[in-house]
């Protein structure tokens, strides 16, 4: 398969925004429409996604994580099923807020991956170093076995990118570098080829991060960078909506 030629560019609100933000998503799907060579997603609260995709018809609509499981006594969780049926075109996996909180191992993210794959939605898969991991020159090697173990074996760019989060650049302003992207991206590449072949080229590589409108353009123009995943600065149409326009 070919390299990504489209960027993607998606902002994750976490726990922010109620109904009150939809104009906000009106003004990122209406910016969307105008760069037509952009694809542009929100993975929204849950409570918002329906709302979302009746406001919103340019951008892609998402869910920040889901359950393995269709159904069952899950209390609080919601399935593949669920939110597509609510709206959602693609859903978050791993993001290592979810892997922190919920002490979640790679087999319970690749399960997820799985089973958005199952019904249809398309995945970003999250994977990304603690600080004391980097500082110990052991980042590459973490990162690279925790992608091998979550992604599933017949994955393929048509539904699947992969979000390289270093948890210490997560809302902290302090961006990874572009060298220290460019040579994760590289490792994120090989790992995607050496698991699914050809199809490892058509994966799309995010950076997530402390990206803002300042180091959107740096960060989008490094060597296998196919897109970003923003949390703060995609939470308002005056930041996230230069971004798009980098992209
Ligand atoms: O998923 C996006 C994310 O974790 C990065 O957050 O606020 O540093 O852009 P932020």
């Amino acid at each position: 398969m070919e390299k990504p030629a489209r960027k993607f560019v998606v902002g994750n609100w976490k726990m922010h925004g109620n109904l009150a933000a939809l104009p906000v998503l009106g003004a990122i799907d209406a910016a969307a429409r105008e760069t037509p060579a952009v694809d542009v997603g929100v993975a929204v609260p849950a409570t918002l996604i329906t709302a979302a995709w009746q406001t919103a018809n340019a951008i892609h609509v998402g869910a920040q994580d889901i359950h393995p499981a269709d159904k069952g006594a899950h209390t609080g969780c919601l399935s593949a099923p669920m939110v597509k049926d609510a709206g959602a075109a693609f859903t978050i996996v791993g993001h290592s807020e979810c892997r922190a909180g919920r002490q979640e191992s790679d087999d319970e993210v690749r399960g997820k991956a799985e089973a958005a794959r199952r019904h249809g939605l398309s995945v970003i898969l999250c994977v990304g170093e603690p600080l004391e991991v980097r500082e110990a020159g052991q980042a590459e090697a973490v990162v690279r076995a925790q992608l091998e173990n979550c992604l599933p074996a017949d994955a393929d760019g048509a539904w699947l990118s992969v979000a390289y989060e270093p948890i210490w650049a997560i809302g902290t302003g302090r961006s990874a570098t572009q060298d220290d992207i460019a040579a994760m991206h590289a490792v994120l590449r090989e790992t995607c080829r050496a698991a699914l072949g050809p199809a490892g080229d058509g994966v799309r590589l995010l950076y997530g991060g402390s990206v803002t409108p300042a180091n959107a353009a740096e960060i989008l123009a490094t060597p296998n960078v196919d897109g970003v995943l923003v949390g703060g600065a995609s939470l308002t149409a005056e930041t996230f909506l230069p971004i798009i326009a980098h992209a």
